[in-house]
């Protein structure tokens, strides 16, 4: 099965604190175009760990948000 945002991704932030405290930095989560768009600058803080502050993710979840990244990567090249 494909990784997609709504089935896999969507489900992994929580409603409070992170969309709605990343609403207020201009980030919404909540947002698939928003995620899609900033997925890099999003990973790269999910991989270092400085988010969510409270909580850094385990490793699966880091490597499925990775896998969806990679997987709309690929769809933007037209890579199949
Ligand atoms: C583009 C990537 C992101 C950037 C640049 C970013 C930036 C920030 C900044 C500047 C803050 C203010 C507090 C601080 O400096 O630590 C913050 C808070 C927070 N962010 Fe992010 N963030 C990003 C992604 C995320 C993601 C992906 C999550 C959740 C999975 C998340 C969850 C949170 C939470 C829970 C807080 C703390 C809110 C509070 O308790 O006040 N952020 N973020």
């Amino acid at each position: 099965m494909p990784v997609s945002y709504s089935n896999d991704i969507r489900p992994l932030f929580r409603d409070s604190p992170d969309i709605d405290a990343m609403q207020g930095y201009g980030l919404d989560l909540s947002s698939y175009e928003d995620v899609k768009t900033r997925a890099s600058e999003i990973y790269a803080c999910l991989k270092d760990g400085s988010m969510p502050c409270d909580e850094p993710w385990p490793q699966e979840r880091r490597a499925l948000f990775r896998r969806w990244r990679m997987a709309c990567l690929l769809r933007e090249f037209n890579v199949s």
